[in-house]
């Protein structure tokens, strides 16, 4: 199976329930405010955007509270993983919760949502996460697959990739 950048290669998802949140697909400019917060420590550089934020293919999830103020976001993009070249595959960017939800199952819920819609379309979701997040993503069931390196903002990140 091979992802074309010109195709969508998941299906709209419902908005769902999650315990006094929901869980929707969002557009990539409702959800710079929380990137910038959350992964740029409030600054416009390096920008809260990626050039695959507009491309049809990206699909973006999100978090919204009671009030339907935007908790927690990620984006995945179509992109070819560097350890698996030919595997039809997505990469999961710019994860962020808001500090205020941290650690309540934002996260958890947004990367079981990107994991069902992989199931039975792609091949593996990779993702450059930060050192300080490996843990999280460990117990989502994603493996390091690349030695550390410097990433954005200057920290130290590992690759890693899920396998439906
Ligand atoms: C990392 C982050 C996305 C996790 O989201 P979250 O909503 O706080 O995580 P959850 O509440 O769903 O936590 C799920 C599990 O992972 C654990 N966990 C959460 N953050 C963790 C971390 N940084 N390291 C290790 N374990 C972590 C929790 O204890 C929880 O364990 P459990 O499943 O046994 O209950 C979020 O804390 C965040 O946005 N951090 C700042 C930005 C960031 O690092 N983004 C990722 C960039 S790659």
């Amino acid at each position: 199976m091979t992802v074309r950048r010109d195709l969508r290669w998941a299906p709209p998802i419902a908005d769902r329930p999650l315990r006094g949140a929901r869980l929707r697909e969002a557009a990539a400019a409702e959800l710079i405010e929380l990137r910038r917060a959350v992964l740029r420590a409030g600054r416009d550089r390096p920008p809260a955007g990626i050039a695959e934020d507009d491309d049809p293919a990206t699909v973006h999830l999100a978090v919204l509270d009671e009030e339907g103020e935007i908790v927690g976001a990620l984006t995945l993009a179509a992109q070819p993983c560097p350890d698996d070249p030919d595997a039809a595959a997505v990469r999961l960017a710019l994860m962020a919760v808001a500090a205020t939800h941290q650690r309540q199952g934002v996260g958890s819920a947004l990367v079981e949502a990107a994991q069902g819609l992989a199931s039975g379309r792609l091949d593996l979701i990779w993702a450059t996460a930060r050192d300080s997040a490996l843990g999280f993503y460990e117990r989502r069931g994603f493996r390091i697959t690349s030695p550390g390196f410097i990433g954005a903002m200057g920290l130290p990140h590992h690759r890693m990739v899920w396998r439906p």
